[in-house]
């Protein structure tokens, strides 16, 4: 079965034609980072009008790089939410249009589910005997979420951020340091030049598998500015600074996903989500982990549509195709 993915939920157009869920043809990537780093951050209006522009060429990109073309495509996969609603819209009707123009049916797909299904790209031997339940530990920008994997679109919650996503807790810090955005990639460069050992909190919240990212960016931005007044600020601090954050961050993340697997007989760990291109995170979890870790490669773990096709196939085999009237959702979870 071959299917177009589409994914516009933040700020990346992508499009992907993907096979069976795990071969992959084509993943195309417009990134709006140059345009939104301006201004420090994501700004929605911004984000849907350059998903309008590309949109078109895209999709056609990911077709041409597949050596397909409509006619041999099965379904349309979109991802329908969780997003910023403008670009959200870009991607939902322009699959709908597609959809009704080329007859060709669709798939909504959760951008968690897409998230998760990156792995399956990657590692193609889950595809075909996947040993249930796994633990999934996706961190993104929006989203810090531990989920049950008992199956394909069989999800159950085990925790969330109550605050900050790990991610957002990033690009802030990124911010603060003077690093750009978005912070992630520049925080972790950073870490790597660090000489001194600065200790920042973790909020362990004990007994649940929820996180706390809130305490930290207040903590790390009181050291900043300690050293600001003291007027000790250098690339040095900066360096030392990044890396005592991303130590919290990781360390946290880390022990409470491979804890958690315990409780549930846990097969393997995926990870996923920008956050997990973090090569310290992706390290660590492998190393405390005794059960196999699927790190997806670091261009699959951030926003793509490869995923969303990879999620929409495995869906389409217990779910009926979407209606065309499908809405947009803006916060809901995966899993309850
Ligand atoms: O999954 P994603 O591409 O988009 C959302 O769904 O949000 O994640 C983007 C987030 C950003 O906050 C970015 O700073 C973070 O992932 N990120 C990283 C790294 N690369 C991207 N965070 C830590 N280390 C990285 N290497
Ligand atoms: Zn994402």
């Amino acid at each position: 079965m071959k299917i177009l993915g589409i994914e516009t939920s933040c700020d990346e157009t992508s499009a992907a034609v993907v096979v069976d869920g795990i071969e992959l043809k084509s993943n195309i990537l417009m990134s709006q980072e140059s345009v939104h780093s301006q201004f420090g951050g994501i700004v929605p209006e911004v984000a849907a009008r350059e998903h309008t522009k590309v949109i078109f060429n895209t999709v056609q990109n990911a077709l041409d790089r597949a050596e397909t073309t409509l006619q041999e495509i099965n379904a349309i996969a979109v991802t329908s939410g969780p997003g910023l609603a403008g670009s959200l819209l870009v991607g939902v009707n322009f699959a709908k249009g597609l959809s009704v123009s080329a007859n060709i049916p669709l798939i909504e797909v959760h951008h968690i589910d897409g998230h998760i299904h990156a792995a399956w790209l990657n590692y193609p031997q889950l595809g075909s005997t996947p040993e249930f339940p796994f633990v999934c530990m996706i961190a993104s920008g929006g989203h810090t979420e531990l989920i049950l994997m008992k199956d394909h679109g069989v999800y159950k919650k085990l925790g969330q951020t109550l605050d900050d996503a790990a991610g957002e807790a990033f690009d802030k810090i990124g911010r603060l340091l003077g690093l750009g955005f978005p912070g992630g990639p520049k925080v972790e460069a950073a870490a790597q030049k660090a000489k001194e050992e600065i200790i920042l909190p973790r909020a362990w919240l004990k007994g649940t598998s929820n996180f706390s990212f809130s305490g930290l960016k207040t903590a790390t931005l009181q050291t900043i500015q300690k050293f600001e007044k003291e007027e000790q600020m250098s690339s040095d601090k900066i360096a030392s600074i990044a890396r005592a954050f991303q130590n919290s961050v990781v360390e946290v993340l880390v022990k409470k996903t491979v804890d958690v697997c315990d409780n549930y007989n846990a097969n393997g760990i995926i990870i996923g989500g920008g956050v997990a291109a973090n090569k310290f995170l992706r390290d660590e979890m492998i190393a405390k982990s005794n059960i196999p870790v699927f790190c997806p490669e670091l261009k699959l773990c951030t926003d793509n549509a490869a995923m969303i096709a990879s999620a929409g196939y495995f869906k389409s085999k217990n779910h009926p195709f979407s209606p065309i009237n499908f809405d947009i959702f803006l916060t809901k979870g995966l899993g309850k």
